[in-house]
């Protein structure tokens, strides 16, 4: 199994690193956008139900497409530390490996919680409760979105360590 992983990496290794930083650039791009370009932007809105729609329509769709990378750079991390075998060769930066385990773990719980959050605010919308929906919304993009932008930032500064940077 060692070996497979090895030779893998050594024919398509040029990709797999790709597809890792484009989903990268892609998940925590996203995230910012939506955070700090979308979100402000939305607030010009007078109508509070019209401003409240969108902002859940915009979020849902985020977090179906960034869930596709989100796996995607598990699936390509796995691929590369073992591919590399960090765990022989570079024992010394073995650790980092398993602390971008932790971190992507947080942000994928995280991650969870914003998409049933965002579904808890979708159905109190519906019932016409837009008090609650709001500050469900209030509290994604104030404190949960940001956090994993941050951790989407240690993730990637570990990532240029492990490349030997
Ligand atoms: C399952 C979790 C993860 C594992 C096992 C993992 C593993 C790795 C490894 C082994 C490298 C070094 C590749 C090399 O030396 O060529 C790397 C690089 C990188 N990782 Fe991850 N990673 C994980 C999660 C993440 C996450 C969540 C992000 C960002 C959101 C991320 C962003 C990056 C970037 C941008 C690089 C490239 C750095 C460079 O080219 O200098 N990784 N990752």
């Amino acid at each position: 199994m060692r070996e497979f992983f090895i030779d893998f990496f050594t024919n398509y290794g040029r990709y797999i690193v790709f597809l890792h930083i484009i989903s990268a650039v892609i998940w925590i791009g996203g995230m910012i956008i939506v955070k700090f370009v979308v979100a402000p932007t939305m607030a010009h809105i007078q109508d509070p139900k019209l401003r409240l729609a969108k902002i859940l329509e915009i979020m849902q769709r985020l977090l179906n497409f960034a869930m596709i990378f989100m796996i995607l750079i598990a699936i390509t991390g796995a691929f590369m530390s073992l591919g590399l075998d960090f765990r022989h060769s570079l024992p010394s930066l073995y650790i980092l490996i398993h602390i971008k385990e932790a971190v992507w773990t947080l942000m994928a719980l995280n991650f969870i919680y914003i998409y049933r959050k965002r579904n808890a605010a979708q159905r109190q919308f519906l019932k016409g409760d837009v008090e609650s929906a709001t500050e469900s919304i209030f509290t994604i993009g104030s404190y949960l979105l940001p956090l994993n932008i941050l951790l989407g930032f240690v993730a990637i500064y570990f990532g240029v360590i492990l490349r030997g940077l």
